[in-house]
């Protein structure tokens, strides 16, 4: 041993690895001895979302966070451990992967693969609307990730511009399986209670318990309605705001728009792919 190697009795064990015994007590802005917190980035009913950085990889991350005050709601942690669960299940480039999930003094996190970029809500915010070919592009991806969920089987059920990122060079990134439903596992939403953004819910979602895929459907109609217009999707009454289309958008695409978002879940698209594949030659010259 040389006389600059620290002496094994000089180590300790600590959460975050072997270190000096006088080395800087971890932050408190560290969890699980690994993951820093930074700053804030979404805060939901549930749980804190925060920028962090994974200091045993040295790479960024983000990180959810549950509310502390709701640590002693059984059912509120099992809800935010099935979507860890739910997203892990997930394989697709378009809804965020998850690297880690685990409780730091009590309280659970979820460990994201960070996306760079903003949220749709945002980007259509600072650009007021945007182009038919661009909200294509866009929502053809979303429909790419609500596919990779529907073959599990797996309804989104809250598909709004604040779930869904987009990152460098226009990739999407579908996010917030807070109140996916799972039809294989038991109920953790209460009978009483209707999941979902409102302003951004199928008619069906507002009444039955169980909406079916087709409810996903009718949400990424609204994203693209959104984004075209630059307004709310929905009338007061609950009508999609087709007719608030701008007038570039193509008759085409109007009718494919509006089949997505009727009422009658039977009128619509049958899968996400079929919805992907009549957007997409809806636009194509
Ligand atoms: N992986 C990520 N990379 C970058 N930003 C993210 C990531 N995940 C979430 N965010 C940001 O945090 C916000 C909230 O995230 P998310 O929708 O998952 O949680 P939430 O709506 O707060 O959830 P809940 O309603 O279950 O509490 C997003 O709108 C986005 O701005
Ligand atoms: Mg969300």
């Amino acid at each position: 041993m040389t006389g600059t190697s620290t002496s094994d009795a000089e180590l300790v064990t600590r959460p975050d690895g072997l270190c000096r015994r006088d080395a800087p007590l971890p932050s408190p802005d560290v969890i699980a001895g690994r993951y820093r917190l930074d700053g804030r980035v979404g805060r939901g009913g549930m749980a804190d979302v925060h920028l962090g950085h994974d200091l045993r990889l040295d790479r960024k991350v983000a990180i959810k966070r549950m509310h502390p005050e709701l640590v002693s709601r059984p059912l509120a942690v099992e809800r935010f451990r099935r979507e860890a669960i739910l997203l892990a299940a997930i394989d697709s480039p378009h809804v965020v992967a998850v690297h880690d999930h685990g409780d730091d003094r009590g309280v659970p996190y979820t460990v994201l693969r960070h996306v760079a970029g903003a949220t749709l809500d945002r980007v259509v915010e600072h650009q007021r609307r945007l182009s038919v070919t661009r909200t294509v592009h866009l929502v053809a991806q979303v429909l790419d990730g609500l596919a990779a969920l529907h073959d599990r089987r797996l309804v989104h059920r809250d598909v709004t511009p604040a779930n869904v990122m987009i990152g460098r060079g226009d990739r999407v990134v579908l996010l917030d399986l807070g109140v996916a439903l799972d039809p294989r596992r038991r109920r953790l939403t209460p009978v009483d209670e209707r999941a979902g953004t409102p302003g951004f819910m199928a008619p069906e979602a507002l009444v039955a318990r169980d909406p079916d895929h087709r409810a996903d459907l009718f949400g990424a109609g609204l994203l693209a309605i959104h984004a075209l217009s630059g307004g709310p999707p929905l009338h007061g009454d609950g009508r999609a705001a087709v007719d608030h289309l701008p007038d570039a958008v193509p008759a085409g695409l109007r009718a494919v728009l509006a089949a997505a978002t009727s009422p009658a879940v039977d009128a619509r698209p049958a899968s996400a792919a079929e919805l992907r594949a009549r957007l997409v030659a809806a636009v194509a010259t």
